[in-house]
């Protein structure tokens, strides 16, 4: 059996990703910071559609704690599923502030860059070792980083590291097969950044091709590809999933 772990599948894009991945018969490994009931309900949804599911805590801020989650993962891999390698990493947790560029504080734009940007690279690092060759890496970036949008300058900046150091580990982790993509959501239905009201969405989707925001089942269905032989090709690219956001 596959077996994969998604950071921040408590919600959102994260909680779709982790039930897209089980219907497709991935064992799953998912996380979560502040909102262990939110994890459990989706680890239940899991066992409802026959799969297997895990919830960790882990806080992707904080680096020095990732050996320690190393060790936990492995000793779920064995003793939930009699594994000891993983086949997949997807680096989701995140959060948004807006806020103009003027007022941004230094705590807000530490607090940004350890979830978006060393968090994926320090935990990527001490899960290679788990990861098996020939396994697939999904970095969840945005589409903020293509067209500026104010308000959200180092979000979209730590995005934007977040993407190049796809490349990167595409290039450095090809040596062992192990496929790195990011995918790049446009607007999509969540509690992120505190969520959408009725004047947000209007504006996002008249801004958006297609009319409307997308669901986090969409971005899900493209994470959960790439996470399987279906993506077997799919290697470096940065994919966004916006339905067409600002063409
Ligand atoms: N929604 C969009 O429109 C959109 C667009 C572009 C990119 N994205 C990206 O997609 C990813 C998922 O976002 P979402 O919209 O699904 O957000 P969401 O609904 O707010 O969910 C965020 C998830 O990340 C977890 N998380 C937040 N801070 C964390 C931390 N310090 N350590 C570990 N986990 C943490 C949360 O866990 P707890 O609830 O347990 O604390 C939750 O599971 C993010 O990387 C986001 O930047 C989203």
């Amino acid at each position: 059996m596959k077996i994969i772990v998604i950071t921040g599948g408590s919600r959102g894009i994260g909680a779709s990703a982790a039930l897209e991945c089980a219907r497709r018969g991935l064992g799953i490994i998912l996380t979560y910071n502040r909102n262990p009931q939110a994890a459990q309900a989706v680890v239940r949804k899991i066992d409802a559609v026959g799969g297997q599911a895990v919830a960790l805590p882990l806080d992707v801020a904080d680096a020095g704690t990732f050996p320690a989650f190393r060790d936990t993962v492995l000793q779920t891999l064995t003793s939930t599923w009699g594994e000891s390698r993983l086949d997949g990493l997807v680096n989701n947790a995140g959060y948004g502030i807006f806020n103009p560029l003027d007022s941004v504080t230094e705590a807000q734009f530490d607090g940004l860059m350890n979830v978006h940007l060393k968090g994926p690279f320090f935990l990527t690092q001490a899960l290679l070792p788990l990861l098996k060759d020939g396994s697939s890496i999904v970095n969840m970036t945005s589409a903020t980083t293509r067209v500026a949008t104010a308000g959200v300058a180092p979000y979209a900046s730590f995005k934007g590291g977040l993407e190049v150091l796809t490349r990167y580990m595409a290039k450095e982790f090809g040596e062992r097969r192990i496929r790195v993509n990011a995918v790049s959501p446009g607007a999509i239905r969540t509690e992120l950044g505190g969520g959408l009201n009725a004047e947000f969405e209007a504006l996002l989707a008249g801004q958006t091709a297609l009319g409307r925001v997308g669901e986090p089942e969409e971005v899900a269905r493209v994470i959960a590809t790439l996470l399987t032989d279906d993506g077997a090709w799919v290697n470096a690219q940065n994919i966004e999933v916006s339905g067409g956001y600002i063409v």
